[in-house]
């Protein structure tokens, strides 16, 4: 078979498809709920060291590995170190994947159904009962979030069976700029409310006294490393369909700093409106879906602003949904031998029906909870502060001690060695150290 069948057509096109996976619902869902569960301001500033000081170097790492493994999670691991059980991380991100595509595609549905409210109208207006007891009404039905969750993971199947060049790049083009602009303009309108200046305040006015609980560290962590993808061999993926130089570090860099700006105007856009409507900071995972709608009932043609930015929203959802399917299909595919229909078939269904779980969990299954979440809530945060750290630090330990340093400096592509000793000591030593350190503290802290 033609081995460039799945290759990127251009040099911009992997970058595109990267930054689609980046940026969704980690940014527009998850940001805003986690920074409102743990405090605000002291949470946002822990995530930007985590991104800037090891979250892009990370990045980094991980599409040297995958660029130069030129296999997918598991084979691009057996290429570069066979005989050993290295491949097992990748494999622990071929799970991981799945997983988080089990909760995201519930989320992405909720996401979908918005813009079907949107369109029809239904939500133009606030309902007697409030957008959240309506909301909270609709995710606890045992069907309606089911269907709209099978209709999501239907297009990223319909995406996925095409192949990586079939249109995943392009997409991005427009949608990126779309929805930043369309957030810009949404914020600057929230900054108009009164009482927005208290969201203002509780997303960059730091409580330097919240630095001594230790979970802030794992979920600012987790958060981080969410939103760039990293952990789970998704941006391995992407980068093992890259043959050229290609410039590993400007992309790196590019999709880190795209990724944070969309989760900091997230924020401005969603605390000041939280704030200003009296709306409940640490409501969890419905934040935003309580958030949203308000801000456009209040806004003028706030209809029209809810239709496109719910339609942008989805599509920022989809991107990220296709690189987390991509992730298992090319472990069937290329590593098991499966066609890549089977394997997205098998894949789909597989994530469909875990997903179920996270869906009852809102209405039916809401008795299955673990301290405070609920299956969603549970999935979400394992996947998330253990799984995707512990990948990253598995990659980071294989960079960093098992290939030779003239490989692991070839493999990165960084010009300068300067650039590259930092990016050394910071994957060798540093991620390590921050990384147990984080969740050691967190270990003594769980008996409380
Ligand atoms: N980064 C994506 C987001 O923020 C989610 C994701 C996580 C995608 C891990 C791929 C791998 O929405
Ligand atoms: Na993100």
């Amino acid at each position: 078979m033609n081995q460039n069948q799945d290759q990127w057509k251009t040099r911009i096109g992997f970058m595109l498809a990267a930054m689609g996976s980046a940026v969704g619902l980690g940014n527009i869902w998850r940001f805003p709920y986690v920074t409102g569960e743990l405090g605000g301001a002291t949470f946002l500033m822990v995530y930007l060291a985590f991104v800037f000081l090891i979250g892009i170097p990370l990045l980094l790492n991980e599409f040297s590995i995958g660029k130069a493994g030129q296999k997918d999670a598991v084979g691009s691991f057996k290429n570069l170190a066979p005989n050993t059980k290295w491949h097992w991380t990748g494999f622990m991100g071929v799970v991981g994947g799945i997983l988080i595509l089990s909760f995201y595609s519930v989320v992405a549905g909720w996401s979908l159904f918005y813009l079907y409210k949107y369109i029809t109208g239904a939500y133009w207006t606030e309902p007697d009962a409030g957008f959240g007891a309506v909301f909270g009404e609709w995710i606890a039905n045992p069907l309606y979030p089911l269907l709209w969750q099978a209709l999501f993971l239907g297009l990223t199947l319909f995406i996925v069976i095409r192949g990586i060049k079939g249109g995943i790049e392009k997409a991005n083009v427009i949608l990126m700029p779309g929805l930043a602009l369309l957030m810009i303009f949404m914020a600057g309108y929230v900054l108009t409310l009164d009482g927005a200046v208290e969201g203002l305040k509780f997303l960059f006015q730091p409580d330097w006294s919240q630095l001594s609980n230790p979970k802030l560290y794992l979920t600012a962590l987790g958060q981080a490393f969410f939103s760039l993808s990293i952990g789970v061999s998704g941006m391995l993926t992407y980068a093992s369909y890259l043959k050229s130089k290609d410039r590993l570090p400007a992309a790196a860099i590019g999709v880190g700093v795209m990724d944070t700006i969309f989760a900091v105007i997230a924020g401005i856009m969603i605390f000041p409106a939280v704030f200003s409507f009296g709306l409940e900071v640490g409501s969890g995972p419905p934040l935003v879906f309580i958030t949203l709608p308000t801000i456009f009932a209040s806004m003028p043609m706030g209809n029209i602003v809810g239709v496109v930015f719910f339609v942008l929203l989805a599509m920022a959802a989809l991107s990220s949904a296709v690189s987390l399917l991509e992730l298992p299909v090319s472990f069937f595919k290329r590593t098991v031998g499966m066609s890549r229909k089977a394997a997205t078939y098998l894949c789909t269904i597989i994530i469909f029906v875990l997903g179920i779980a996270s869906s009852l969990g809102f209405g039916i299954w809401s008795g299955v909870t673990f301290g405070d979440q609920n299956i969603l809530g549970m999935i979400d945060y394992v996947t998330a502060n253990f799984v995707i750290p512990f990948g990253a630090l598995l990659m980071a330990f294989f960079v960093g001690w098992y290939l030779d340093k003239s490989q692991a400096r070839k493999n990165s592509e960084i010009q300068s060695s300067a650039m590259f000793n930092i990016w050394y000591v910071i994957i060798k030593y540093i991620v390590p150290i921050i990384l147990i350190l984080i969740v050691v503290a967190n270990l003594f802290n769980m008996t409380v």
